[in-house]
């Protein structure tokens, strides 16, 4: 029995060193546009890895066998269903699941894809390797440790290609998102004015305002450089400024997936100036990935932790995904008066907090 117990922890040790191998094949398979090739306009009809091949690389090139080899190893962590065919020689094809199904490119231009690709680019990479130095001297990221001095942000306002990249990779995370707040919240009755604060490309605010018609003001408030890219959409303005300076008036504040990033007492600061911004009774509604209390080995339990050393390791070394009370003290110290959390998405939780 204490033979098979170590023979599983030999076991499960090698699977952890070897793990780097699954995001880094599912960058390439995203890097190679393999689900929209398997897709086909939504046939998902299961493909040899030649056919695969011959469609993402019409020149004929490429090595299938490598490519069946990266297939099948995701198939174990469920992005593709493997076929084997019953007749000698056996093949292998390869459809794509419902997780392989979020690499698919949409109607809008959108998909999961982007979010992957953002993840691995090579200025973030290189903090992977220094993790460590988080723990040991907490007070510069990795990130900033890695690239010389240069933040996350600092470095995708100078290159336009990881600006595009990073808003490409919200719009194809927060859509699908937006589309559940939209079906089971109500929040946003009766609010004239609406600044999303660190919008982005203003997705959620576009969305809002389509269902919403009682907002006549949408202000999408980004940095700069981002809201410089950010497409025109009818009812909204971008805004270019600095949320730690100040953030536009509106009767009600919506932001998401922007006090991760920030340490304690930079979120106090934004929240304070979230709370300066609205009139008394107006609300301040943030969709942040909250963490549960307890640890176990869930999709949802993971995908949260995981994020969790994300934003250590790229952004801030003490910003973090919190706890439902950790937010609601944050809030009650930035001076609002009444909180409550609404569960309606696996990965984020809506905090809206009352002046
Ligand atoms: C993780 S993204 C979230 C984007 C969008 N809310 C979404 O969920 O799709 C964080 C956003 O905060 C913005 N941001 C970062 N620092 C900011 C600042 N000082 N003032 C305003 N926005 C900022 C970034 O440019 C980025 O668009």
């Amino acid at each position: 029995m204490e033979k098979q117990e170590d023979n599983n922890a030999r076991l499960a040790i090698m699977e952890l060193a070897n793990m780097i191998s699954v995001p880094m094949s599912l960058n390439a398979v995203v890097r190679l546009n393999v689900a929209d090739a398997i897709w086909q306009k939504g046939s998902n009809t299961p493909l040899l890895p030649s056919e695969i091949l011959s469609s993402i690389l019409p020149s004929g090139t490429g090595d299938p066998e490598n490519l069946q080899r990266i297939l099948r190893m995701l198939t174990s962590y469920g992005v593709f269903n493997e076929h084997i065919s019953l007749v000698e020689p056996a093949q292998r094809r390869y459809s794509l699941t419902e997780i392989g199904k979020t690499l698919v490119t949409d109607k809008n231009g959108l998909s999961y894809g982007p979010y992957v690709l953002q993840h691995h680019q090579e200025e973030l990479m290189k903090a992977w390797s220094v993790v460590h130095e988080a723990v040991v001297d907490s007070s510069t990221e990795p990130f900033v440790k890695a690239n010389d001095g240069e933040t996350a942000y600092g470095i995708y306002g100078k290159k336009p290609e990881m600006n595009e990249l990073m808003q490409k990779a919200m719009s194809g995370v927060s859509v699908p998102f937006m589309k559940g707040v939209l079906e089971n919240y109500d929040g946003f009755n009766g609010v004239e004015r609406l600044v999303d604060v660190g919008g982005s490309a203003g997705d959620c605010l576009r969305m809002i305002i389509e269902k919403y018609d009682n907002i006549k003001d949408g202000v999408n408030f980004d940095l700069p450089e981002v809201v410089a890219k950010a497409p025109k959409i009818d009812g909204v303005t971008h805004v270019g400024g600095d949320m730690f300076n100040s953030i536009p008036k509106g009767d009600a504040i919506f932001m998401k997936w922007v006090l991760t990033t920030w340490t304690d007492e930079e979120v106090k600061r934004i929240m304070i100036n979230c709370f300066k911004a609205i009139p008394v009774g107006g609300k301040l509604i943030a969709c942040e990935p909250v963490l549960p209390n307890h640890t176990d080995d869930s999709h949802r339990t993971r995908a949260l932790l995981e994020g969790d050393i994300f934003v250590m390791t790229i952004y801030r070394a003490k910003g973090k995904h919190r706890t439902e009370e950790e937010y609601h003290q944050l809030g009650k110290s930035a001076g609002f008066k009444s909180y409550r959390a609404i569960y309606i998405d696996y990965f984020y939780t809506i905090l809206e907090f009352t002046k």
